[in-house]
């Protein structure tokens, strides 16, 4: 299928917005064009002048009335849980051992993560998600899955084997050196291979001795450009245990600390009950804490503080993610309804502009591909979500009140909202999803 250039209200982040009415943060097209060359952004502007500078013949999608961003970016999620969400009545460590841990152990066999990986990469699409980070299963053949389906489509997508020689069911464990040897070969097999990322994936600190962590410290110190991610301060019975299995850390950041495992290229899943300490220590080794609202309110975890993360000095790096399936939708509109009503309740109000920066040029940056993705600056993959404020009638009659004012339109599809949303989503200038 041909590269497709897309037509309509255009809307793309410069800058992070410093709150509701940032204009200077974003730029915005009434009438927009986004042409695509070869799978890249090559011109974002006007449409009509643009236009008229394309070869005859270049297809163009045009929508109207809808709004195209850059495809939405998901920085934590899991692949082997899609059908563990909406797991009844448990809280984290609970909720591992009975649903999840069972979960995974499918994802040893090939086949199934096949079949799963195909619904996975379907849902995203659905969802308007165009690259994700996700911890795959134990298994390398879950990781293989996960990045053969991803090349297949042409999207974008980072993640890694999760490593975990401890406190979890003999199925579903391997070694410091299983884990590191198999990280490598993953590394040689999908890392770089045309859009892939393979990210080194320590699940979190109870899951690993310290002789796992040093492993993966090691991985890191041999491959300084891939990322890290596992989990942080999600749990008050997560963050007591890791004191218990860890006595000489200074707390539960200083574990990762230890090992080499914080810096600018890790992300750490939720960091809702960050010290004042560890928050700073976070801040100044460009660590980033991602903020996973449907999964910390599910599973009854916590309140992560926006404010607080980004208005101490020096700031703490942020993302938004779904973390399905603690999470519980693929949508990232629905994680920023979830989102800003989490900020509502710590005093914050958290504005569209700020939501929908963080969702796609944020978590770009947080993942390390700012310019690349998350933008409809020429030179990015051209990634696109289109959306439609319109979806649903409570949606459309909610529009007919403030029709014309952009930001509104953005609150209106964070707060109401989902799939039904995105008309369709491109992955490197192709179709992938149409709604019907
Ligand atoms: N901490 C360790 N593993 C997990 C996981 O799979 N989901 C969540 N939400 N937290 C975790
Ligand atoms: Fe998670």
């Amino acid at each position: 299928p041909a590269f497709r250039s897309v037509r309509g209200r255009v809307l793309t982040f410069l800058a992070p917005p410093q709150g509701a009415g940032d204009e200077a943060s974003y730029r915005y097209f009434v009438d927009g064009l986004v042409v695509v060359r070869d799978g890249r952004i090559a011109a974002v502007g006007e449409a009509a002048p643009l236009l008229a500078t394309l070869p005859p013949g270049t297809p163009v999608d045009h929508y109207p009335d809808a709004l195209i961003l850059p495809g939405f970016i998901d920085p934590h999620i899991h692949f082997p849980q899609t059908q563990v969400i909406a797991s009844y009545g448990t809280q984290l460590l609970e909720w591992l051992e009975k649903y999840t841990f069972v979960e995974e152990q499918r994802f040893a066999d090939p086949a199934h993560a096949a079949e799963q990986a195909v619904f996975f990469f379907d849902e995203l699409a659905r969802n308007g998600t165009t690259t994700a980070l996700a911890f795959c299963s134990v298994h390398p053949v879950s990781v293989d899955a996960y990045f053969a389906e991803a090349e297949r489509r042409g999207m974008g997508m980072l993640g890694g084997k999760v490593m975990m020689d401890r406190n979890a069911p003999p199925a579903l464990t391997d070694t410091a050196q299983r884990g590191y040897d198999e990280t490598k070969a993953l590394i040689v097999r999908w890392h770089g291979r045309g859009r892939q990322r393979v990210a080194i994936t320590p699940r979190f600190a109870i899951t690993s001795t310290a002789g796992q962590l040093a492993a993966a410290g090691a991985l890191r110190r041999e491959h300084p450009d891939l990322l890290v991610q596992t989990h942080l301060s999600e749990n008050c019975a997560e963050i007591e245990t890791v004191r218990r299995l860890f006595p000489e850390a200074d707390g539960y950041l200083d574990v990762y600390d230890r090992f080499g495992l914080t810096g600018e290229r890790s992300l750490f899943g939720h960091c809702i009950h960050l010290t004042e300490a560890e928050r700073r220590r976070m801040a100044e080794t460009g660590s980033v804490a991602v903020f996973c609202p449907t999964s910390n309110l599910f599973i009854g975890s916590g309140l992560f503080d926006m404010r607080k993360a980004v208005s101490e000095t020096p700031a703490m790096r942020v993302a938004v993610a779904t973390d399905v399936g603690g999470g519980t939708s693929f949508s990232m509109l629905r994680t920023l309804a979830e989102g800003y009503k989490v900020q509502q309740l710590l005093g914050y109000n958290w504005s569209a502009l700020e939501a929908f920066y963080l969702a796609t040029a944020g978590n770009a940056a947080a993942l390390g591909l700012a310019g690349e993705i998350g933008t409809l600056e020429p030179g990015a993959f051209a990634d696109l979500v289109v959306l439609d404020a319109r979806a649903t009638p409570v949606m459309a009659n909610r529009m007919a009140r403030i029709d014309g004012d952009l930001e509104a339109e953005l609150f209106v599809l964070m707060t109401l909202g989902d799939d039904r949303a995105v008309r369709a989503t491109y992955a490197a200038g192709r179709l992938v999803h149409a709604r019907s």
